[in-house]
């Protein structure tokens, strides 16, 4: 099916208001054209201004893109090294395309702890965008979903401590509060590509009730059409949150 067809499908009036999604397969995308996994992660931007694009054009108001997580440290240096200049080259590229389509730029992760030349031009891109009202785009970045709530639960029991929140007025409310996505709704569908069917640490608390979608692509290879036919399949699907299939229907 073309594009256009996909893309006409798709209910303008139901849209995820947030849409997350678990960029994988850059390395095994790599290895199987016989390339080293760098190559991966450089022919993985191509997908993100397609999804990115794609869900701007549609209205789309959030998108999230996993781009590293806490335990990817662990990876060879190496790697690590190309993956954070990598960044800092993409942002610095893409910044007047976000500008020329209104998109705002925002990270959720601890920042802190990234090189300075990564920290730096993503501050700006954030700093660059802040008035854009089209999209918001956030980049996962140094994120795991642990840290967050970690870091959520330190700044509560402080808040405790110091006498500014009673613990019974601790509620869902406050601790969304307290995550790194403070103010952003929770995504309503998440999509993980190259058929891995795990959450990796990601946004755990504002999943709760995200319709998961996973799909054989490698990130390399996802296209705008990849992005329609996630969500038809969830324009497809009954939300029920916890109420029968009949009360949702009436
Ligand atoms: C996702 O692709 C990109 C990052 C985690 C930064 P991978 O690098 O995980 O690719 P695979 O899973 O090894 O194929
Ligand atoms: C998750 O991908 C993190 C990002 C996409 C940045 P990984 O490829 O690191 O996930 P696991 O460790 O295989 O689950
Ligand atoms: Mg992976």
């Amino acid at each position: 099916m073309s594009d256009s067809n996909l893309k006409d499908k798709i209910d303008l009036n139901r849209l995820p208001k947030h849409i997350a999604t678990i960029m994988d397969g850059n390395g095994r995308w790599a290895k199987s054209k016989g390339k080293v996994r760098v190559f991966g992660h450089k022919n993985g931007v191509k997908a993100v201004r397609e999804i990115t694009e794609g869900c701007a054009e549609l209205g789309v108001p959030y998108l999230t893109l996993y781009a590293f997580s806490t335990e990817n440290w662990q990876r060879p240096k190496l790697e690590v090294n190309a993956l954070m200049s990598l960044l800092v080259n993409t942002i610095e590229s893409e910044i007047k395309t976000l500008q020329d389509n209104n998109i705002k730029l925002q990270a959720i992760g601890d920042i802190s702890k990234l090189p300075e030349k990564t920290r730096n031009s993503l501050l700006r891109g954030i700093e660059d965008t802040r008035n854009n009202t089209r999209m918001t785009l956030i980049l996962a970045l140094n994120y795991s979903s642990r840290w967050e709530l970690t870091q959520g639960m330190q700044r509560i029991a402080e808040k405790v401590s110091r006498d500014e929140l009673k613990p019974a007025d601790i509620n869902e409310h406050v601790i969304s509060e307290h995550l790194a996505t403070q103010g952003i709704p929770d995504p309503e569908l998440m999509i993980r590509t190259s058929g891995e069917l795990r959450i990796s640490n990601y946004l755990l608390w504002q999943l709760a009730y995200a319709e998961l979608y996973f799909t054989e692509v490698l990130w390399p290879d996802f296209r705008k059409e990849n992005l329609y036919q996630a969500i038809l399949d969830f324009q497809g699907r009954e939300r029920r949150f916890g109420k029968t299939g009949e009360q949702v229907v009436s």
